[in-house]
């Protein structure tokens, strides 16, 4: 199972990376707001930025919604780094262009899925990733891992290359829930995966073994 961290924020994308277990960055137009990066320049900049951090896959999130310009816009920013993925939306417009790249050779993440049809579609066009977000479905009384359960029964059974990416992840369990399911990535806030870390009895343990080492 793969880690990406699902952030805009480097010195959180520094840390997870420090920690020896990060594979990929996924971003979003909100998350890279939240940084306060605004405007063409600085985008583009931060994307660069955060290649030179990682050695995986970095999801850059189209805005445009018209097939034209979600070609136009993944095509420039596929262009910015080998590391480039194009994240774009599960619309119409938003398919027909994962297919073109697909054809293209460019690495697609397909965004805002929350239906096993939407990621079968995703899947059809050649996605390289789909991101179903669990943490949402969750929010409205929905069971967002049995949703990832699904998709990879449905990939597996026809043997779709398209990566699972579980999405809008909250908390240490849904990490855990999704590498049962078979998630083929987790895309997480840095808490969530420091969070694996913790056990009571890891650390009673070690205060142990660190006071006896010390006695006579
Ligand atoms: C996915 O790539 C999105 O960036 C993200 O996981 C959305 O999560 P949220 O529901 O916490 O905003």
């Amino acid at each position: 199972m793969k880690f990406f961290i699902d952030t805009a924020n480097l010195d959180q994308i520094r840390e997870a990376n420090e920690l020896g277990v990060l594979d990929g960055v996924t971003t979003n137009p909100s998350l890279m707001a939240k940084e306060g990066i605004r405007g063409d320049e600085n985008i583009i900049k931060h994307y660069i930025d955060i290649c030179n951090i990682v050695s995986g896959d970095v999801s850059a999130e189209v805005i445009s919604t018209d097939f034209k310009g979600i070609v136009e816009e993944g095509e420039r920013l596929a262009a910015l780094h080998p590391q480039i993925v194009v994240k774009v939306p599960m619309i119409r417009d938003g398919v027909k262009a994962l297919k073109y790249f697909t054809d293209k050779g460019i690495k697609t993440n397909c965004t805002l899925v929350f239906s096993a049809g939407q990621a079968l579609l995703a899947a059809k066009a050649g996605a390289t990733y789909v991101s179903p977000f669990i943490g949402r479905l969750d929010d409205v009384s929905t069971d967002g891992v049995a949703l990832i359960s699904q998709i990879v029964h449905i990939y597996d059974n026809y043997g779709f290359p398209t990566q699972v990416l579980a999405a809008s992840i909250r908390h240490p369990m849904h990490i855990i829930q999704c590498a049962e399911a078979g998630a083929d990535v987790a895309t997480c806030p840095l808490s969530a995966i420091t969070d694996l870390l913790k056990h009571p009895l890891t650390d009673i343990g070690l205060a142990k073994f660190l006071a006896d080492a010390g006695k006579k």
